[in-house]
């Protein structure tokens, strides 16, 4: 099966009669038994009592009971299209990856969503916001699950759980349901001041986008790309909206939270029904395969480093355009599952301690969210490619599986499915040399500088957005409780710029403390500040 044998919406069209979701002009029982009523309980007489006998009224409320599955314990709120994504072809100087290294045309699904709030949570509060979208490359699926701010708050998977804690609502009363604007938040980035990174960029105008649609996607981690003839290069992945990069203010976000919450899923679902089709340019930018893992002193395997696009320009790959909404938001934007580790040969993984632990988490919370383990054949989920596995049973399995021996290696089956090197497009992973060393729980000593790069972000802004920053800072941390919290924070931001602390303490009414010794001299990056609107035409 091929592309072709897949809806717009993502549906197989080749799936049997029976197995169709709707069909057929009269309303019938789950098993297709046509139906006389559907209002009215089975009663022994008009005032009588209900009869358990009622299949129908079983049947209906049994299944209305189960409806809810649970939410994405990260990124619950989402909203989604289908689109397509058309390869320029000239990434075959680092990729094999068949639909980057050639022009061609690949079906794409793209979920955006905030972090932090539950399903029914608001759009424009102050977060970060997921980028996540799956190719159905006909090597198989790549999903790059990425977000729109460029590092992230930690650099080891291991405080995942600890970070998330510290910014979902409180755990006695469930408030606040926005990002920051709580005790526990503020203690763990002042805490682990690898997150001021981060957070400085969620303090900025980049925190409150004003459309999905004007936002920029990162893949945070470095990649590993290999070409055809088995060179590596190692990659960051970029989307860079064509409508170019554009934020709300923050009054204009709380006022919209309160007028229309939906703000944004509105925004995308409407553009695309009026034929204005959001499109994103993706880019990587390359350094070169080094021991060290490093580009201008910059080490490449810590997620809250970037690398200034005046040091490595981002290169233009491809064009995704996204054409189309989902027919049911339950089906494909709910059960949709992204994962990291969907690779496809010609992109490896690095070493980043982060990527690491997400190579273990998506599919693991998969496995809860959409009950067992064979959600890739949910249609959503369903790779374009062929498919011969030896994955068998399980709950919710809905292939019925022909012959009997899905075992390696195997006598009886003729050698059929056979294994594919990489001359027969196997994945093969990058024999990457593993350094000698002991087993250790700490970071590199390169993990160690925290401020240096936010500091370069805040001397790139320009005035206004300085203020804007300022006024983040001022109006979350004075929704804090307790004043060390307070303290540690200004001490961060101490670290960043003196003139950001002092006008965040005098607004807090605080002493603004001095940094623990002289800034590092900071090249501002000229373009950070205008991020996006950049990009060259192409
Ligand atoms: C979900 C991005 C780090 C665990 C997501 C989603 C995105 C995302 C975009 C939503 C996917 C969707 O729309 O369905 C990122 C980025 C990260 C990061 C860019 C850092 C660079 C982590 C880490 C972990 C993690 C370190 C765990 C160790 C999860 C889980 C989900 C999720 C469990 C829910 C997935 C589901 O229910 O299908 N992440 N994430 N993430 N992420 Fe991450």
């Amino acid at each position: 099966s091929g592309p072709d044998s897949f809806s717009p919406t993502g549906q197989p069209v080749d799936v049997p009669p029976a197995a169709r979701a709707q069909g057929g002009a009269y309303l019938t029982t789950a098993q297709g038994t046509r139906l006389p009523d559907s209002d009215h309980s089975l009663k022994a007489g008009p005032r009588g009592p209900v009869l358990l006998q009622d299949h129908h009224l079983r049947e209906k409320i049994m299944h209305f009971d189960h409806e809810r599955i649970p939410e994405r314990v990260v990124h619950a709120r989402g909203a989604a299209a289908h689109g397509v994504f058309r390869a320029y072809g000239n990434a075959s100087t680092v990729t094999r990856a068949a639909f980057l290294a050639e022009v061609v045309e690949t079906p794409v699904f793209v979920r955006f969503s905030t972090v932090l709030g539950s399903r029914g949570s608001a759009d424009t509060v102050r977060d970060t916001r997921g980028f996540a979208t799956k190719f159905y490359t006909g090597e198989g699926v790549f999903d790059l699950v990425g977000n729109n701010i460029p590092v992230f708050f930690i650099q080891d998977a291991i405080k995942f759980p600890d970070v998330i804690h510290a910014a979902k609502p409180h755990p006695d009363r469930e408030i606040p349901q926005a990002q920051s604007a709580h005790d526990t938040f503020w203690d763990f980035v002042s805490l682990h001041t690898e997150a001021t990174h981060h957070t400085i960029w969620n303090m900025s105008d980049r925190g409150i986008p004003r459309s999905y649609r004007t936002m920029e996607g990162f893949g945070i981690h470095t990649f590993r790309l290999v070409d055809a003839e088995g060179a590596t290069s190692l990659v960051k992945f970029h989307w860079k909206p064509k409508a170019g990069v554009h934020s709300l203010l923050w009054e204009e976000a709380q006022l919209i939270n309160g007028t229309d919450p939906d703000f944004h899923r509105r925004d995308l679902a409407d553009a695309i029904e009026a034929g204005a089709y959001p499109q994103w340019e993706l880019g990587i930018q390359v350094f070169p395969d080094t021991p060290e893992q490093t580009f201008e002193g910059i080490d490449l395997l810590d997620p809250t480093k970037i690398v200034p696009e005046e040091l490595a320009p981002v290169q233009p790959v491809g064009l995704l355009t996204l054409n189309a909404n989902p027919a049911n938001y339950f089906a494909e934007t709910e059960q949709v599952a992204f994962h990291p580790g969907h690779l496809v040969p010609g992109i490896d993984v690095t070493d980043d301690p982060l990527l690491a632990g997400r190579l273990f988490s998506y599919l693991d919370t998969q496995l809860t969210r959409l009950g067992g383990p064979n959600f890739g054949q949910i249609p959503i989920n369903r790779t374009h490619a062929p498919v011969n596995d030896m994955l068998r049973d399980g709950l919710h399995q809905t292939a019925v599986h022909s012959g009997v021996a899905p075992y390696k290696p195997n006598s009886l089956d003729g050698g059929c499915p056979f294994f594919a090197g990489a001359a027969e497009g196997g994945y093969v992973e990058t024999p990457v040399q593993v350094p000698a060393a002991s087993k250790v729980r700490e970071a590199p000593a390169s993990f160690a500088d925290h401020f240096s790069q936010p500091r370069r972000f805040w001397l790139s802004l320009t005035p206004i957005e300085r203020e804007h920053v300022i006024a983040a800072y001022t109006f979350e941390l004075g929704k804090v409780y307790e004043q060390p919290i307070k303290e540690r924070t200004l001490r961060a931001l101490a670290e960043i710029d003196p003139y950001l602390c002092a006008q965040v303490a005098q607004g807090l009414g605080l002493p603004a403390p001095a940094p623990a010794g002289p800034l590092p001299p900071v090249e501002p990056s000229p373009a950070l500040s205008q991020l996006g609107q950049t990009w060259p035409a192409t």
